[in-house]
């Protein structure tokens, strides 16, 4: 499989941690000294299908391909417009990619390397040509913007990469899943049909919005990284010196400095953009992929390792040469 096109979008309205000191009791300091984020971009009333498509038109017109021309699109997201349509659909609607399959792939942060895993997948079985794979959240629709110790670390965007079959392109990928500690990350927990089990109308914010332990978190995310990247590096058969770049998840800085130590790669291989756009979920590595492929440091040949880590818990990571 082949990238032949990247594309990214982030809405216009900046948050700053000045402006969120305003709503719970914060302050720049903590978060920088924490995380790293100085900001985020929040949506303004654009759902994750609206961004999802200015992302993917980028990545279409960076390839140089028609929409008319797609023919399977994945959308990462855990933050859909809708129950149904499902959002790839709606992108197919607004971008007129009307050969397109369309489906939609839930797996949190972790959305986008999953999602170009099964592009890879399809791609490689012959079913279909190429792909346009996109990850993209609104995630300020599922904060609780009372609860400052997750309100701080997330922002909304969206990224996309049109993919085409190249057997002559090695794409190799270790992925895994643990449910047993989903609670450590949940949002949405309320249904409909949960309500009417119930016999009453009565939601409390922890039922619908995220609610995260920060530290199981981090645990899982530096020790799960480092494992899976070496793995994938191993079954790629290059050596960890050889890779250009490794883009991780963007959730916090401090996660991307322990990985980076505990591989033994120097943190300039390890792109950071969270300063600028917080955690935006399965879009992170997405927008990171477009923004350092745009500052021209990717070339052909370049070897690239990517890796998410998130809610379900999953984690994965994949081996790509552009
Ligand atoms: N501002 C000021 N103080 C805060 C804030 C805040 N925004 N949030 C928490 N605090 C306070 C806590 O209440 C606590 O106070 P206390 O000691 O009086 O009880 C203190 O700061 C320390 O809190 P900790 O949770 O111990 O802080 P920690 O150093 O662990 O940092 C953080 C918290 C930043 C959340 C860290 O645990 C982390 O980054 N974890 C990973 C989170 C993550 O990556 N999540 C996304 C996963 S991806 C996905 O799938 C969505």
């Amino acid at each position: 499989m082949e990238i032949l096109g990247t594309g990214s979008y982030l809405p216009e309205r900046v948050i700053s941690n000045d402006d969120l000191s305003k709503i719970v009791e914060t302050n720049d300091e903590w978060i920088v000294s924490r995380t790293g984020i100085k900001q985020r971009r929040i949506s303004d009333g654009e759902t994750t299908s609206q961004m999802a498509a200015k992302a993917a038109l980028e990545a279409l017109n960076d390839a140089g391909v028609k929409p008319e021309e797609v023919e399977l699109i994945l959308l990462a997201t855990m933050t859909g417009d809708e129950a149904m349509p499902n959002t790839a659909c709606k992108v197919q609607q607004v971008i007129n990619a009307v050969n397109a399959t369309c489906l939609d792939i839930s797996a949190a942060c972790t959305g986008f390397v999953f999602a170009l895993n099964t592009a890879n997948a399809y791609l490689s079985s012959g079913m279909y040509q190429n792909a346009l794979v996109i990850g993209a959240d609104t995630v300020s629709k599922v904060i609780n913007w009372s609860d400052r110790g997750t309100c701080v670390l997330f922002g909304d965007g969206a990224g996309a990469a049109f993919v085409k079959a190249n057997s002559e392109k090695a794409y190799v990928s270790m992925t895994g899943s643990d449910g047993a500690q989903g609670d450590v990350l949940q949002a949405g927990k309320i249904s409909l049909s949960n309500l009417l089990m119930q016999g009453e109308v009565s939601v409390e914010p922890d039922d619908y919005y995220m609610t995260m332990n920060g530290q199981k978190v981090f645990q899982f995310a530096v020790r799960k990284v480092p494992e899976v990247v070496r793995q994938v590096v191993e079954k790629a058969g290059v050596s960890m010196d050889e890779i250009d770049y490794f883009l991780l998840h963007q959730a916090n800085v401090r996660i991307i400095a322990s990985v980076a130590k505990r591989l033994g790669v120097p943190v300039e291989k390890m792109p950071v953009n969270l300063d600028k756009y917080g955690n935006t979920s399965a879009a992170s590595v997405a927008i990171l992929l477009n923004e350092v492929r745009r500052e021209g440091k990717l070339k052909k040949g370049s070897k690239v390792v990517i890796a998410g880590f998130g809610g379900g818990l999953t984690w994965g990571a994949s081996y790509i040469e552009l």
